[in-house]
């Protein structure tokens, strides 16, 4: 159950170009998490009526309240006013919302590109299943460390400044990486590539679509993504991202 909730903030640092924020989120994990993957819909000020889909990085049920970290990067007025709350200011919070990642028990590739590798963090920590993490990133590393505690980890960079030079699909193939489900969050290009890279090889591959939401609950329609599989409430094929994603099998999202 998706709850509302007032979600003071316990510290704040900046990770590269994004910024990471820790919630203190009352019992918002023990009442409404069901998988890793899963967003939070976050109120970005006073003017503003739009919330912001951000993914979560992790989450912890504890007494008296649950934390959640939030990873997310500047992109406009709203992340702007976001970013520049300070440790103590206490954030309107919907979530935690939509479905995420199906956890099987088979070898997996985790994959994360850019402001998707923060979504990836939670999956690693609770898969138990022998797995490889793949970051991709333009060039300043972050979170590698946290990852290491859970798996071994691949990188690859745009610059080559760290491990392999180019794309995750380069990092996969460099490092011999093999698995029976990837997992991924990150660009469009790099899901695309990667849900091919998954049907040339016969492996099942989950990946988490990032769109602007308006509602964050399925009723605007304004997140759609086009899909083989038609949606039983408008008949069509479409899917709403945040109400019957943000993570879709690749084998039914069509790319456009
Ligand atoms: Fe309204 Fe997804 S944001 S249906």
């Amino acid at each position: 159950m998706k709850v509302e909730r007032k979600c003071k903030i316990v510290s704040k640092e900046q990770m590269g170009d994004a910024v990471y924020m820790v919630l203190e989120a009352g019992d918002m994990v023990r009442t409404s998490f069901r998988a890793p993957g899963q967003f939070v819909h976050v109120k970005c000020g006073e003017g503003l009526l739009l919330r912001r889909p951000i993914s979560v990085c992790t989450c912890y049920s504890d007494e008296p309240s649950d934390l959640l970290t939030i990873v997310f990067e500047v992109r406009g007025e709203g992340t702007d006013w976001l970013a520049r709350r300070p440790v103590g200011h206490s954030l309107d919070v919907l979530g935690l919302a939509g479905n995420g990642f199906t956890m099987k028990e088979e070898k997996a590739i985790i994959v994360g590109g850019g402001i998707g590798i923060p979504p990836m963090l939670e999956l690693a920590k609770q898969l138990s299943c022998e797995k490889t993490v793949v970051l991709g990133y333009r060039d300043e590393l972050f979170l590698k460390d946290e990852f290491e505690s859970y798996a071994d980890v691949v990188v690859a960079t745009e610059d080559g400044s760290c491990g392999t030079k180019g794309t995750v699909i380069d990092a996969i193939k460099e490092a011999g990486v093999d698995g029976k489900v990837i997992y991924a969050c990150g660009p469009m290009p790099m899901l695309k590539a990667l849900a091919e890279y998954a049907e040339a090889h016969d492996m099942e591959a989950q990946i988490s679509l990032e769109e602007r939401m308006a509602c964050g609950i399925g009723a605007c329609l304004g997140c759609i993504c086009k899909t083989k599989k038609k949606d039983h409430h408008t008949n069509v094929n479409n899917q709403r991202i945040c109400k019957d994603g943000p993570v879709f099998d690749a084998k039914e999202v069509v790319f456009s």
